[in-house]
């Protein structure tokens, strides 16, 4: 059978949601900040809860949740590290995807985020009555979701996959012979289908702040830097990705920057990233990929609006006040948790297996 790539869902040309503008947080002084991340600690100890964030958080963030025994990860690890805690809180650091999946891994917990408005532009571009209908009428498809979508979306999926995961699970669904309906995200479908050679019926999302590298201009950096190596997240339109050296998750991305010989590399993802990464190669040069620019819209400053709602200020309000709890109507969490669960025995099976050979 010749691997196909199709488009079924035609987007609507309007947008039908509105991207926010960066909230502007007060400038703290140093013994400000000190303050503040001192009270989280101990409402962090408080209310026994432990911190999980993601690289694209305000670096304060990252560094308490590692500090207080929480972590920062990726969407993947995010959900696999909160599902083994015993702590009866956790505080998800990151977009609403990220606090429902842990919701749903342990219903019996208290899920709380800083801000609960803090969605990501792939979930809003991918209605659960609209997904469903798509899913309707394509029953002889395996249903991959993306980790990026809301919890009523997971409940009409087969399997979650997260960037770090997508390509051996396609993988593995394509060995078996499956015609895979994937959703949402049209540019990380098109680069696992590249990559794999899937039958993928896609639908037509995208991640308004990826989709803002620009291809012509990431030309012009690299003949400015010609040593420096390309590191993109598969969010990112193919004319971006087809310049990478290296394409993935942000942790791996992260690791390319701890493990490359090259002193310098253009990194096309959210600007978060740099934090960590700064953190483990101080010696490393690192250069924002280029998009339309600060000057256009907030959307093309290279850093996702949503994730910049998690503040030092609204975590500790969160912890203080237990405002922003995360809720999953229960049925649909039942339905949820089977797609979200495959994926993380899959991560299992696979860490097992390469640790023994
Ligand atoms: P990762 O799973 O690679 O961290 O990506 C999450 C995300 O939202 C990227 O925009
Ligand atoms: Fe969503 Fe993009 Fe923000 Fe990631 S960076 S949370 S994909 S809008």
């Amino acid at each position: 059978m010749t691997a196909t790539t199709k488009t079924a869902h035609e987007p609507e040309t309007k947008r039908t949601f509105e991207v926010p503008k960066h909230p502007e947080w007060p400038i703290l002084t140093e013994d400000e900040k000190e303050a503040l991340k001192d009270r989280i600690k101990r409402l962090l100890k408080k209310e026994n809860a432990v911190l999980v964030a993601h690289y694209y958080t305000d670096g304060d963030l990252q560094d308490l949740a590692e500090e207080t025994g929480g972590c920062v990860a990726d969407s993947l690890e995010m959900a696999r590290f909160g599902s083994v805690q015993n702590a009866p809180t956790l505080v998800v650091a990151g977009v609403r995807f990220m606090g429902e999946t842990a919701k749903i891994l342990s219903p019996e917990k208290r899920i709380l985020m800083p801000d609960l408005n803090a969605t990501c532009s792939l979930d809003e571009g991918c209605p659960p009555d609209q997904f469903s209908a798509f899913c309707d009428a394509h029953p002889d498809r395996t249903v991959v979701v993306y980790a990026n979508t809301s919890a009523a979306v997971k409940a009409r999926a087969d399997w979650m996959v997260t960037s770090s995961i997508a390509l051996p699970i396609v993988t593995h669904l394509k060995d078996k012979g499956e015609k895979i309906l994937w959703a949402p995200d049209k540019h990380l479908g098109h680069y696992i289908q590249s990559v794999t050679g899937a039958d993928m019926l896609m639908w037509e999302g995208s991640c308004v702040v990826h989709e803002e590298f620009k291809s012509v201009a990431l030309e012009r950096v690299r003949k400015l830097h010609p040593d420096a190596a390309v590191l993109v997240h598969p969010e990112s339109p193919a004319a971006v990705i087809d310049q990478a050296d290296v394409v993935g998750s942000t942790t791996a991305l992260i690791k390319a920057v701890t493990h490359m010989a090259n002193k310098e590399f253009i990194v096309a993802t959210d600007e978060g990233i740099f934090h960590k990464m700064n953190l483990l190669a101080p010696d490393k040069v690192l250069i924002e990929a280029p998009t339309a620019g600060h000057g256009a819209t907030c959307e093309s400053c290279g850093h996702c609006p949503w994730m910049a709602m998690n503040a030092l200020q609204t975590l500790a309000a969160t912890l203080e006040t237990g405002a922003n709890e995360v809720h999953i109507d229960p049925a649909i969490r039942e339905r949820a948790v089977i797609p979200i669960q495959r994926m993380l025995d899959f991560a299992k099976r696979q860490a097992k297996l390469s640790k023994a050979s």
